[in-house]
């Protein structure tokens, strides 16, 4: 049989499923007429009714078609999951003794098919197989149907309103947003990890950091941050690398070394709250990490000189990438610093890091001039997720540290002028936002926190 709109169907208002406003019916009161638009998310036909979960990325609504003319259709026969469609009908309290989301159900009367979806071989239930995990290749390739799924779907909002907390809090300390370019002519974390791209008759790089930017602008806009991409050409495969991730930075001037470890300290804290404060956000922490805890503060500070004695002091002892005990000067590895972290099991600030293993603009501690005042956040289950310093502030000491790491002076001229133009203590510091999602809602990998993730190998979908 064919549907036709009946001519009894009372007016509908127009809505979205996340509307709570909406008067649910109940016994003798009617409840709201309401006309929505959204996708089959899950099926269940029995034989008294069909039950659809719908959604429309504002939350999910459970909907019953009485068994009848409704389930009697060609379309209703062929619903599948994904079918996007206009349902028609009351919103009424779940039944006692049952439960959906929000305690609430559409009785329909009409609907409309926009658009059906394969309910055979093709079906995204085949695609995408719950049984996988979301990082696996095979299910990054189906990213866009992986998409659709509550969890995916879920860390994306949450996603956004932790982006989202970040801009509030920033505003909340009075820091400005600017927005640095994406294509520059100049490296800060190596040239490694560089991406070359050609621009015009000359050639570019896609910014690894927008660092030196920001410092540029702390005369006149004072303490500046920014939420933009940074991209590094990494060659391994790890957990947390990725070749393109979003990057909050942030740069402070006429500071100390303390002032900005007690800043990002408030900022992560601050930006926690602010997540928190929101309920719908909450629920998704809630679901995403049922076990997530706010980090106690102070932070725990520790010097990477101590570091190195921690490791070599465990049993067995933590050893390097050559597999030998750790000696000052070496790179802390990925998978030494993962372990600390877990054993420790708290937000730790890891500072004053040796000179030769880190970036050329850092200032060198006055007191001991072999480290940097330098600070990498390592949190458990993902390891470092901040980067910071203080900069340099020297001019003489700035042209000898690029003569020192090969970096051709003259293409840093406006960062050299900074020095020359009146120079002052400011430091600042870099965020993941990837791997700060990947602590806080507990993924295997930062993969799992982008849209669409890019790393060695993958450039799509
Ligand atoms: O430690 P990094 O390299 O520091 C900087 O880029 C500084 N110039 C930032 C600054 O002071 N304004 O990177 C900072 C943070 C890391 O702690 C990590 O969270 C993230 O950026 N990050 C990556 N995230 C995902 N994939 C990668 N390949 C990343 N490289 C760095």
């Amino acid at each position: 049989i064919t549907l036709t709109k009946p001519a009894w169907l009372p007016e509908a208002k127009k809505t979205r499923i996340g509307n709570k406003d909406l008067r649910l019916g109940e016994g003798d009161t009617p409840g709201d007429r309401v006309k929505v638009a959204g996708r089959i998310h899950r099926l269940r036909p029995q034989k008294h009714a069909t039950f659809i979960t719908l959604i429309d990325g504002y939350g999910h609504l459970q909907c019953v078609l009485q068994a009848g003319d409704l389930t009697k259709t060609y379309d209703a026969m062929t619903f599948a999951q994904g079918t996007s469609l206009w349902l028609y009908g009351e919103m009424c309290k779940v039944p006692e003794g049952q439960s959906a989301p929000d305690g609430r159900e559409l009785h329909v009367e009409y609907y409309e098919v926009i658009g059906a979806s394969p309910s055979e071989e093709d079906a995204i239930t085949n695609r995408v197989s719950s049984q996988q995990n979301q990082w696996d290749p095979a299910m990054l390739d189906q990213r866009h149907l992986v998409l659709r799924g509550d969890n995916a779907s879920a860390l994306m909002k949450l996603r956004a309103a932790v982006e989202w907390a970040f801009v509030k809090t920033y505003k909340e300390m009075n820091i400005t947003k600017v927005s640095p370019p994406a294509l520059v002519q100049t490296q800060v974390e190596g040239g490694a990890t560089l991406f070359s791209v050609p621009y015009y008759d000359e050639s570019a790089y896609l910014t690894q950091s927008s660092q030196l930017y920001l410092e540029t602008v702390l005369p006149s806009l004072g303490d500046v941050y920014c939420i933009e991409k940074s991209f590094r050409a990494e060659h391994s495969l790890t957990r947390r690398h990725l070749s393109e991730y979003t990057h909050v930075e942030a740069e402070l001037d006429f500071i100390d070394f303390t002032d900005l470890l007690d800043h990002i300290e408030e900022v992560t804290c601050r930006v926690i709250d602010n997540v928190l404060s929101d309920p719908e956000s909450a629920a998704h922490v809630k679901e995403l990490n049922p076990d997530f805890q706010k980090p106690v503060r102070p932070f725990m500070r520790m010097k990477y000189a101590e570091a190195i004695d921690w490791l070599n002091a465990q049993d067995p002892p933590i050893l390097n990438e050559e597999g030998k005990p750790h000696v000052f000067g070496d790179d802390i590895a990925e998978a030494a610093e993962r372990k600390m972290t877990d054993i420790i099991n708290k937000p730790i600030f890891l500072t004053h890091f040796p000179v030769e293993i880190k970036a050329f603009y850092m200032k060198k501690d006055p007191s001991d001039l072999r480290v940097t005042e330098s600070v990498d956040v390592l949190m458990p289950g993902v390891g470092e997720i901040v980067g910071g310093s203080m900069r340099m502030e020297g001019y003489e000491e700035l042209l000898a540290a690029y003569e020192k790491q090969g970096i051709p002076a003259k293409d840093y001229y406006w960062y050299t002028d900074q020095r020359k133009y009146g120079t002052s203590p400011h430091g600042g510091y870099g965020l993941g936002l990837e791997r700060f999602l990947a602590w806080m809602a507990n993924q295997h990998t930062v993969r799992t926190a982008c849209l669409y993730p890019r790393y060695m190998g993958r450039c799509k979908p």
